[in-house]
């Protein structure tokens, strides 16, 4: 089997791609980086601009699907051109691959977008699973739902489209957990806001087993990547502070100061989304990190 993986070099595409070629399949990849271009058998590079539309038509060559994570990084402080960059670098991406997957003769079968539980709305209370039809009226919640539109488009081609509604990932090699760490480790970690809101987390092995598990079932539809006991974003932090010997004491950071300090990205900090795992269980995948404290000590090598 060959796969086409976009972001193939970030955060996530690092541990599918690994995952993947222990598995035995062919990898292509996009990258928006002519540095990071590499050509070996197994794993080989093409270059594209999706800002200019511009794609190396030979990525889809023999190709049998297509997992999609490409997208410039929501935790850079939104400027209005950022929150462009944003939107455009999902918007548009896709939009390239859909055109390609139209014009030019191919045997993709299935196409696998990321996606975020930041289209759920803001809630303490509620429970959202795939069917939920509501979308959060955030910057966020606005980018996702264009994002999955743009996805869909591809549903016409014939090809099955499933879409990876993606929680707080936990990793040691980057991301939240990562920051997370960082004010514990100086001993000042400490619930952020009111620290009540919900946070729907998931560790990187579930969620690259999860890319798997529909690549090789062929599922599609909407799929939430998240573990199955979500928790407050006090117990969150208080568990970092656990994992990593550290104390746990300081008083909460008020949402003014995140707000001073971040601007508008401080949102992504205090939304809060409890996500339902059971559809993704009820097909039969199963979580390897179902407790938290595990899942950071392993992220962490602790
Ligand atoms: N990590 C999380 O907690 C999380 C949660 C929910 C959803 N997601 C989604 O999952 C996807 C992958 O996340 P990640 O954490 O692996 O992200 P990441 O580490 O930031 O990597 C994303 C990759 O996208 C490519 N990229 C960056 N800017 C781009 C642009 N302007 N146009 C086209 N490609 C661009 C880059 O690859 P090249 O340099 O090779 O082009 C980069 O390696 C993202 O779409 C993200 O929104 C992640």
């Amino acid at each position: 089997m060959r796969v086409l993986v976009t972001g193939a070099t970030g955060l996530i595409g690092n541990e599918l791609v690994s995952l993947l070629l222990k598995n035995g399949v062919y990898i292509n990849y996009l990258t928006t980086s002519e540095d990071k271009l590499q050509s070996e058998q197994r794993y080989s590079g093409f270059y594209w601009n999706p800002d200019n539309g511009n794609i190396d038509e030979n990525c889809i060559d023999d190709v049998d699907a297509i997992i999609h994570l490409a997208g410039a990084s929501v935790s850079k402080r939104w400027t209005k051109a950022y929150k462009q960059e944003i939107l455009e670098s999902r918007v548009l991406s896709t939009n390239v691959l859909y055109s390609l997957l139209k014009n030019k003769p191919n045997k993709v079968k299935q196409f696998i977008s990321a996606s975020a539980i930041g289209i759920y709305p803001d809630s303490k209370e509620k429970v959202y699973s795939e069917d939920s039809t509501e979308t959060d009226n955030s910057f966020l919640g606005n980018v996702v739902k264009k994002w999955e539109e743009a996805v869909d488009q591809i549903k016409r081609l014939d090809i099955k489209v499933a879409k990876v509604r993606t929680g707080i990932v936990l990793s040691g090699n980057g991301g939240a957990l990562t920051e997370m760490a960082k004010p514990v480790k100086m001993g000042i970690g400490s619930p952020l806001g009111t620290g009540k809101q919900m946070q729907s987390w998931i560790h990187i092995q579930d969620l690259v087993g999860i890319y798997y598990y529909i690549l090789t079932h062929e599922l599609d539809g909407v799929y939430n990547a998240v573990a199955p006991y979500p928790v407050t974003n006090a117990t969150l932090m208080k568990t970092v502070a656990k994992v990593l010997n550290m104390p746990f004491f300081m008083p909460n950071v008020p949402k003014f100061m995140l707000e001073a300090v971040l601007g508008e990205m401080h949102q992504i900090l205090l939304s809060s989304q409890n996500v339902s795992a059971r559809k993704i269980i009820g097909d039969g995948y199963q979580f390897k990190y179902l407790s938290l404290e595990k899942a950071i000590k392993e992220a962490l090598k602790k």
